[in-house]
């Protein structure tokens, strides 16, 4: 049996581990600093096993140790902005947990594929490949699923027709310059440049970019959990049933798009090995332009990481 642990057992941890658990492809280890927190949500989960028809041990702990061996590893750890603190101090913090949790893998899984879903996304997986020393294709981020996954809901909504026959693609950092591609994206084969306006497109496009925020305005305290659970639940299931799935996620670029020693949202081949494969489609200007943006903005957001933070 194949072991996934993840790292965090706030929202989206937990829910992770409740997609994955469904999926019935692997042992699962959840690991939190917060003591009886993952321990209580792991028995629940195993409640409900029954009803749920899942057969897999599902394991809660403070302990990192109990990662050993796992064949794919899932970071969610982080903490929340809290009052008084900057963007700054939030950084620092949420880098000082994945220094924390990436050197745990590296000793524990050394073989992991690990999927980072913690936040700000681009950054952290940048720590996380530091901090393992892994190979470039073993640390892949989680963002552009989710990102289209919410691109593809709202066309379906709009057009009234099932979520799953809308395939889409959204590029670029896992922030408000995100890149979603209309010309490559299709309703049961479609293109939709054929099947709405462009203004219409234009409109489901920023909700697109503003969607975690649109949830967070609603929640007030937190971010979204379910989308994200659900994304990084079928990456880790791409990755265990070496799936080869092409999807958008963020990966680290050596000169693919233009653009290098950045993780960026791309089109991989997620299978095993982890990002087995970058593809590069043609971009027209414009969208090689929003491109660009988008990794500028990641690249600054290094940039800020670089004035504190050293590997190791
Ligand atoms: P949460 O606050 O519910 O859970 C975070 C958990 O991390 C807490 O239970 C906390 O105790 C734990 N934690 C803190 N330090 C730790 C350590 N050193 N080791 C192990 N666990 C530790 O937050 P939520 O909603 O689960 O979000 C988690 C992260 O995922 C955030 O950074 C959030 O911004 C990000 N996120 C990213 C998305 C993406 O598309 N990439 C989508 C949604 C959330
Ligand atoms: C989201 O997109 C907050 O990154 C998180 O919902």
């Amino acid at each position: 049996m194949h072991k996934v642990s993840v790292i965090g057992a706030g929202n989206v941890g937990a829910t992770a581990v409740y997609y994955i658990a469904e999926k019935n492809i692997a042992e699962i280890v959840m690991v939190d600093v917060v003591e009886g927190l993952p321990q209580s949500k792991a028995l629940d989960f195993l409640h409900a096993a029954p009803l749920r028809k899942y057969n897999v041990t599902i394991t809660g702990t403070n302990e990192y140790e109990q990662i050993r061996d796992s064949d794919v590893v899932v970071m969610t750890a982080g903490i929340p902005r809290k009052p008084g603190m900057d963007r700054m101090d939030l950084l620092k913090t949420n880098v000082s947990i994945a220094k924390t949790a990436a050197q745990a893998v590296a000793r524990y899984a050394p073989s992991a594929v690990v999927i980072v879903v913690s936040n700000p996304l681009d950054v952290i997986a940048m720590v996380m490949l530091r901090e393992t020393g892994f190979a470039l294709k073993r640390v892949v981020g989680m963002a552009g699923i989710l990102d289209s996954t919410r691109f593809r809901y709202f066309i379906a909504e709009k057009l009234g027709v099932h979520p799953a026959d809308v395939m889409a693609m959204v590029l670029g950092g896992h922030g408000d310059d995100m890149v979603p591609l209309p010309r490559y994206t299709s309703v049961g084969g479609f293109p939709l440049p054929e099947l709405m306006s462009a203004d219409e497109i234009e409109a489901l496009v920023e909700r697109t970019r503003k969607g975690g925020g649109e949830i967070v305005s609603y929640l007030k305290k937190g971010s979204a959990f379910y989308a994200p659970g659900a994304s990084a639940a079928q990456m880790v299931e791409s990755v265990v049933k070496d799936e080869k799935r092409l999807v958008p996620a963020s990966a680290y670029l050596r000169g693919e798009y233009g653009h290098r020693d950045i993780f960026l949202g791309v089109p991989v081949l997620l299978g095993k090995n982890g990002v087995e494969r970058i593809y590069e489609f043609d971009l027209s200007m414009d969208e090689r332009a929003a491109l660009d943006t988008s990794a500028q903005a990641v690249a600054d957001g290094v940039k800020l990481l670089e004035t504190f933070y050293t590997p190791g």
